[in-house]
């Protein structure tokens, strides 16, 4: 018997349900990760070493999470990322997760390698819904271009640039279903190379030789800000800033890549201290995504300065199992974790959120 909706109480539990009901490739494609998965579990258990120091006996009746991400209002400091292939999860594919994210505010990353195409997923989205965008640069730079511009006339509101994955990373999960379930074939009517699992099958195109060479042509054909996904060291962000992009993600990919990344929480807590020696605190807008599962998560990656921070597989596990109503709770549960706790730890609102809340002696990088 597979549990009701209502019966999910946090989003740990739809990977539980999404694990049993979802076709033995998708689960496959959707949960895998690099080698031993170890990057995959550090993500979430990194957060584990970050306690928190509440303040007690301040007024918290009311409580505001809404803040700030590249210049949109969002209602709460969380971002859908961008996850390819939604349809191996529901027929509808990515569109749903749109649907969901206007209910809530919630802005939406729109991948490269989505199974409905960009324009499908603009479409799905309402009035002043706000979209990002995620590229995978293509060999053939004018196919980039033309991506990246038709992005933007659309009202796309970022570019961001995924630089963690020149190769992609090997994932035996996914490399295994295949044999087990013949003939899916993901790229809509495309033939494709299956034998290295769904993720090597569609990413050929994906440019090796990219490089900080490469970010002065991206400015130059395109106004939207650009946001590098997948930095994962503090001299990476300092030659961001240096090269003038507006922000960057912290992320190992889910654990997809290079497997014995840190986890971006861990960057995170190495890389703020360091942009403020610098005076660069202001300069550029940090993200961090891998692993988040709890409002706890949110608030502890605030108060060490993230921006937001990226949900990945949570959503597509809430959108198998149950579709848009299910990201829908999933979001809900999600933004009363997030009421609760800003209660409990004494703060009222998001620019409250500061280090001095948590005690990070555990983690290895403070
Ligand atoms: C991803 N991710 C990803 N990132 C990206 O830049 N382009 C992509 O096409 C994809 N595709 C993708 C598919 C699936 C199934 C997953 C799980 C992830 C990485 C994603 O944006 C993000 O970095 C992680 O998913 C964040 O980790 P959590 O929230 O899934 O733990």
């Amino acid at each position: 018997q597979v549990p009701q909706l209502d019966q999910c109480y946090n989003l740990m539990d739809f990977e539980a349900v999404a694990r049993r009901i979802m076709k033995k490739t998708a689960w496959g494609y959707y949960s895998s990760a690099a080698d031993d998965e170890i990057t995959l579990r550090e993500n979430h258990a990194a957060y584990h070493r970050i306690w928190f120091r509440p303040r007690i006996l301040v007024d918290v009746e009311k409580v505001d999470f809404s803040t700030t991400m590249l210049g949109t209002k969002v209602d709460i400091p969380f971002y859908v990322t961008a996850t390819a292939l939604g349809k191996l999860g529901h027929p509808e594919g990515e569109v749903v997760l749109t649907r969901a994210a206007k209910k809530h505010n919630v802005v939406q990353m729109i991948p490269t390698l989505a199974s409905c195409s960009f324009d499908e997923i603009m479409d799905a989205a309402e009035g002043d819904q706000v979209q990002w965008m995620q590229l995978y640069v293509n060999k053939d730079r004018e196919i980039t271009r033309k991506i990246v511009q038709h992005a933007e006339k659309r009202g796309c509101k970022a570019l961001f640039i995924t630089v963690d994955a020149p190769q992609l990373g090997r994932r035996e999960k996914d490399m295994r279903s295949k044999f087990d379930d013949q003939g899916t074939n993901v790229q809509n009517g495309q033939q494709t190379d299956n034998s290295q699992g769904a993720a090597r099958a569609i990413s050929s195109f994906i440019d090796p030789g990219l490089s900080w060479k490469d970010i002065p042509w991206f400015k130059s054909i395109t106004k939207m800000p650009i946001i590098l996904k997948g930095v994962q060291r503090v001299e990476d962000v300092i030659l961001a800033v240096e090269a003038g992009v507006q922000g960057v993600v912290l992320s190992n990919h889910g654990g997809r890549q290079l497997d014995f990344a840190r986890s971006a929480v861990e960057v995170l807590a190495e890389t703020m201290p360091r942009l403020r020696e610098l005076g660069y605190q202001d300069k550029i807008e940090v993200f961090v995504d891998g692993g988040v599962r709890r409002a706890t998560d949110i608030i502890k990656a605030l108060c060490l300065g993230a921006k937001g921070v990226g949900i990945g597989r949570p959503f597509l596990y809430a959108m198998s199992a149950y579709g848009e109503a299910g990201v829908d709770r999933a979001m809900q549960l999600l933004r009363d974790e997030m009421e609760m706790n800003m209660r409990l730890i004494g703060c009222t609102s998001v620019d409250q959120l500061n280090p001095s809340l948590l005690d990070v002696s555990s983690l290895a990088h403070h």
